[in-house]
């Protein structure tokens, strides 16, 4: 899923990529295989209380707002609305536009102490319902709500946000991911997109794709664009990562491997490429590794 950001409150970046990687996680759930789009405006209550006022005559800021541009018929949600979604293709930004979701900052963080959980869990959180109601879903009738509720406990789970908190992000979501994050790849040079999403034992997610550069020597591998990210934001415990290409198994290189290895020397890699699925530990695609170990 392709965010417009519109960010007027600064907030943590771990925030920024939870609500990515639930995004791509959305469409995937839905089963929505067009590239799609939606616009993020994280702001203050004052804000978020006068759109409320403006849009929906409520007189109180509240937690999301959200403003599909889909009209979807009674029942129809986007897995099953190709040809309504196809009618939202925007040419710039060449994926199809859900719509607009604003979400309140200070409503974040204040629902976040009060559940007893994290304000990346909240947005997260919060993205999913808002991209639910994008994608056709609401919560009026009993049996409408039922099954926005069964979608997004589906979608949280899929990023190992359930209620209970615990990680179940199974390979089949990681590999997905990857995939999606294979779609941001910046390669005009090589034309060899790679992606990779890294699983880190506290259930995050983090995805990377390939950056290259006009100076060649620049370029940063997907593998290591998806580490860094997790390293800035905290974490640095990982179990899995998947790697997706096209053409040939994306096995990582050899300054990836070593730099996966400075962090998480018994790490699963999965590569994914044509169809294919192949798996390995890092002790066998660098073995006598040189490591922190090394040098106590
Ligand atoms: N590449 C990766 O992203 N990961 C690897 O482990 C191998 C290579 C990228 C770097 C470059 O943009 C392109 O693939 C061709 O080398």
């Amino acid at each position: 899923m392709k965010i417009i950001w519109q960010i007027e409150t600064q907030v943590d970046p771990a925030w920024l990529s939870l609500m990515q990687t639930a995004a791509d996680c959305a469409l995937l759930s839905e089963g929505v295989m067009r590239p799609c789009a939606v616009s993020v405006r994280l702001c203050g209550d004052e804000a978020i209380h006068e759109i409320n006022l403006t849009y929906r005559e409520v007189d109180r800021a509240t937690d999301v707002l959200s403003f599909p541009t889909v009209n979807y018929p009674e029942g129809v949600t986007a897995g099953q609305a190709d040809k309504l979604l196809r009618r939202e293709y925007d040419d710039e930004l060449d994926a199809c536009m859900l719509g607009d979701l604003i979400l309140s900052v200070p409503h974040v963080l204040a629902q976040a102490a009060e559940y007893g959980h994290s304000p990346e869990r909240e947005a997260a959180y919060l993205t999913v319902h808002g991209l639910c109601h994008l994608m056709g879903y609401d919560h009026i009738e009993e049996d409408d709500k039922r099954r926005m509720r069964t979608m997004e406990e589906k979608i949280l789970s899929s990023i190992g946000q359930t209620r209970e908190g615990e990680a179940s992000v199974t390979d089949e979501t990681l590999l997905a991911l990857a995939k999606k994050a294979m779609e941001r790849s910046y390669s005009p040079y090589s034309h060899y997109a790679v992606g990779a999403a890294l699983l880190c034992a506290d259930g995050r997610v983090f995805q990377g794709c390939n950056i290259e550069n006009a100076s060649f020597g620049l370029t940063n591998c997907a593998e290591r664009t998806a580490m860094f990210k997790a390293i800035s934001e905290g974490a640095q415990e990982f179990t899995t990562i998947a790697i997706a290409a096209q053409g040939s198994a994306p096995w990582p290189c050899g300054a990836c491997r070593q730099v996966l290895n400075e962090f998480a020397p018994g790490i699963r890699v999965i590569v994914t490429w044509d169809g294919n699925v192949d798996e390995m530990n890092l002790c066998e695609l660098l073995p006598h590794g040189f490591g922190p170990k090394s040098l106590e």
